[in-house]
């Protein structure tokens, strides 16, 4: 297998820059002496200073430029675009969570559909070497085969957020098809660490605790046939697109469009994820810790398990997530406690 390394006379333009695996993904890069050009809107869906927290940790490299900026905005992306002349864009600048799209669905058309759509538009006029794009594994929806493979029918999404990213892996075919654009979209699986984001589950389990709440488990609480997750540590999320950034799609039979999966390959139960949770807690805080559980249905718009097939990205560029949830969740765990000062 040849693979190209990064190459730190390149310019990669990452939207999302202040999100979550956005601030990782860009701290990768400068540590290499890259040149980011970040964008974002630094929307409130969750706790804005933790965007600037992590802003902050980007602006000390000389390389990193940031525009705050909504991509859904045309003039804005394609301005940025020819004043930067990015070689490589990471679009990663999206509305996410499941749940939260069935009651606030435009915001996901406007950021998921329209942004994505300039992205590509800014794409065709001034020529990339790859746009690597985010999708999801929600876009499985209620898939039983699994491990869930890339070539899987994934045409019946159960959730407005997994239709956006469906439709952005067809957007990205057309425009890579039509415009000779290598493209690859990546299907992330639940993605977890320290700065991660306060809406997902283990993060608000763990601000429950320290409020002295109970944390409300969506399981049916039926422990036989529990939910499953294939939690995905966030440093090898971006190792996966560090391999993948730099080995851009070559013309297979005229296609210049790849999807991978990015997951851990091993899905956990939902009630062994908390318990892990629970003694990560208690091992830094030197006490035993259980959470006050109240279970309820399954929500709608979840999907009973996600599990990924990691055959694809690691022929194509040797690699797979190997952060065990022990590992990734004490490292969760030991950061919430410091940055927080949580007692
Ligand atoms: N974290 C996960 O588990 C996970 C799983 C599957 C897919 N994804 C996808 O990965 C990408 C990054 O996710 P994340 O977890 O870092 O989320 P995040 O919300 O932390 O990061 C997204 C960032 O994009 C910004 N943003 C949103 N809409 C924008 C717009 N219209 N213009 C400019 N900026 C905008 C937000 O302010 C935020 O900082 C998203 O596309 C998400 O859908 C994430």
């Amino acid at each position: 297998m040849s693979l190209k390394a990064l190459d730190p006379n390149k310019t990669y333009l990452i939207t999302g820059a202040a999100g979550f695996i956005g601030y990782y993904l860009s701290k990768k890069l400068l540590e290499q002496g890259c040149a980011v050009m970040g964008i974002d809107n630094l929307n409130d869906f969750y706790d804005v200073n933790l965007k600037y927290a992590r802003l902050r940790e980007l602006e000390p490299y000389e390389k990193f430029t940031f525009i705050k900026g909504d991509i859904s905005d045309k003039e804005m992306v394609l301005g940025c675009f020819e004043e930067y002349k990015p070689n490589v864009v990471v679009n990663l600048a999206a509305q996410a969570g499941v749940r939260n799209s069935l009651d606030n669905p435009d915001v996901y058309i406007q950021s998921n559909i329209i942004g994505f759509f300039n992205v590509l538009e800014a794409c065709r006029r001034f020529p990339v070497e790859h746009l690597v794009y985010a999708s999801s594994s929600s876009v499985y929806g209620a898939n039983k085969k699994v491990p869930f493979e890339e070539t899987d029918s994934v045409d019946t999404p159960v959730s407005l957020y997994a239709s956006t990213k469906k439709s952005n892996e067809l957007m990205a075919y057309t425009y890579s098809h039509l415009y000779k654009i290598p493209a690859t979209g990546l299907r992330f699986f639940t993605v977890y660490g320290p700065m991660g984001r306060p809406d997902m589950a283990y993060f608000t389990f763990t601000d429950k605790y320290f409020a002295g709440k109970s944390i409300k488990i969506f399981n049916n609480g039926d422990f036989e046939n529990d939910l499953y997750r294939d939690f995905t540590y966030i440093d090898d999320i971006v190792e996966g697109i560090e391999r993948v950034i730099s080995n851009p799609p070559a013309a297979d039979h005229g296609i210049l469009h790849k999807l991978f999966n990015i997951g851990n390959n091993k899905p956990e139960k939902l009630m062994v994820f908390i318990e892990t949770l629970e003694k990560c807690l208690g091992k830094e805080l030197g006490r035993e810790v259980l959470f006050e559980k109240i279970f309820e249905p399954i929500k709608a718009g979840d999907v009973h398990a996600t599990y990924a097939s990691m055959e694809l990205l690691q022929n194509a560029v040797g690699f797979k997530p190997k952060t065990p949830i022990e590992e990734g969740l004490q490292k969760f765990v030991d950061w919430y406690v410091h940055y927080y000062k949580a007692k």
